[in-house]
């Protein structure tokens, strides 16, 4: 029974797993902020994978999380991207992540854009993107997870469609049937802004065909595969009039969740890099903040209880962790601040919601769910 342990002595506790991350947050950190991103990054995932592997420690119960039919231990979650060929997926649950998200992962392997294609812009604490899913594929990610199937841990996959594909919808429904019985979620990327046209599912229409497809291959793999929930990923630059479409057909075909949302391609006027601001790419980490939590609360209010909603972009604090939730999260997931705040922000967040919880805000983090969604959507909008 740990539900009882003060905030203060969740974040004071001295176990190794937070020694190791207060190592690598002092002394490895800076040393990879001098590397070129996507260098530094490759030599991030590389030492994980031969890290020591320990499980990951218990989280306080009041941060559990049922959702899509899943009991997460606790409701930080390591975003797309990261973890792109699922190599390091207990890796990083056992540096406190609640879950992972494998991914992007395309039918066939593919390159993706040529370097540079991740840049840093460091005052405004963001990163632009472009790498155009470069995965190696689903055969080889299959193999990694199966290998690691019996450790348990929610590790979802997000899938995508090769840029040559001539049939998109086909390359998701290929990836679910075969990535289903390793997958505790599969998240179907159509938000990507990095392979052109990509965007274009999530157009009613096109995504409504999409979707009947998946919710009717979901339901046929089940008795087979065990049940996989799916996710749809969207983009914060939909309209609102697009956004009440995609929630409608959404609804209607019976997903189970979605995540709110992908990195953006607008430019807020507020980025102090302008230099790197013209590179093309998504944009995300803290200026991301205002304008996916603004759409995550859009979201939810349309959603109206039907799924369970993922609050991704820009949080880099507790304060702004807390701040999904209650614009509408069931659960969080990040990747841009662990490059400027360190891994510590993980145990960071954690301690803060639980803090949240002990100040009486709520009884349990449910509770906090979309209480301030209404008031944020009469708000001027995020400039
Ligand atoms: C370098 C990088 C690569 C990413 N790759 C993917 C990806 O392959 N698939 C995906 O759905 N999202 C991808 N994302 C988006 C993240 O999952 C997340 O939605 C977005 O970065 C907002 O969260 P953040 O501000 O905490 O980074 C990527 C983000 C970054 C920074």
């Amino acid at each position: 029974m740990n539900n009882t342990i003060p905030a203060d002595r969740v974040r004071a506790s001295p176990d190794p797993e937070r020694s190791v991350i207060g190592l690598f947050d002092r002394l490895a950190r800076p040393l990879l902020r001098a590397l070129d991103p996507e260098t530094a990054h490759l030599l991030v995932v590389k030492a994980l994978r031969f890290a020591p592997q320990r499980r990951p420690a218990a989280d306080d119960s009041r941060l559990m999380v049922r959702a899509f039919g899943l009991n997460f231990p606790n409701p930080v979650g390591m975003a797309a991207g990261f973890d792109k060929h699922g190599e390091v997926p207990d890796a990083l649950l056992g540096l406190g992540f609640g879950f992972v998200e494998v991914g992007t992962v395309t039918p066939l392997p593919q390159a993706g854009n040529p370097r540079p294609r991740l840049f840093r812009l460091e005052p405004d604490q963001a990163v632009i993107n472009r790498y155009g899913f470069n995965s190696e594929g689903a055969a080889a990610v299959l193999a990694r997870l199966a290998a690691r199937a019996d450790r348990g841990g929610i590790v979802g996959i997000n899938i995508g469609a090769n840029r040559d594909s001539s049939d998109r919808a086909a390359d998701y429904i290929q990836l679910i049937e075969s990535v289903a019985p390793v997958a505790s979620y599969v998240t179907v990327n159509v938000s990507s802004p990095n392979t052109p046209g990509l965007r274009e599912l999530q157009r009613a229409s096109a995504l409504d065909d999409l979707l009947a497809r998946i919710v009717e291959l979901r339901d046929q793999l089940a008795p087979r595969s065990g049940p996989t929930p799916v996710l749809v990923k969207i983009a914060p630059d939909l309209s609102l009039g697009d956004l009440d479409d995609l929630v409608g057909v959404a609804r209607a075909r019976g997903i189970d969740g979605m995540i709110v949302g992908n990195t953006t391609v607008r430019r807020p006027a507020s980025l102090r890099d302008r230099a790197t601001a013209k590179e093309a790419g998504g944009l995300s980490g803290r200026p991301l903040y205002p304008l996916s939590t603004r759409m995550l609360a859009e979201t939810y209010v349309r959603v109206e209880g039907a799924f369970a909603l993922v609050g991704t972009g820009g949080i880099d604090t507790g304060a702004a962790a807390l701040g999904k939730i209650r614009a509408g999260a069931d659960l969080i997931q990040l990747y841009s601040a662990l490059v400027f705040r360190g891994l510590a922000l993980v145990a960071e967040i954690k301690a803060a919601l639980i803090a949240a919880l002990e100040r009486g805000e709520a009884e349990k983090l449910s509770d906090l769910v979309g209480v301030d969604a209404a008031a944020m959507t009469a708000e001027p909008w995020p400039g």
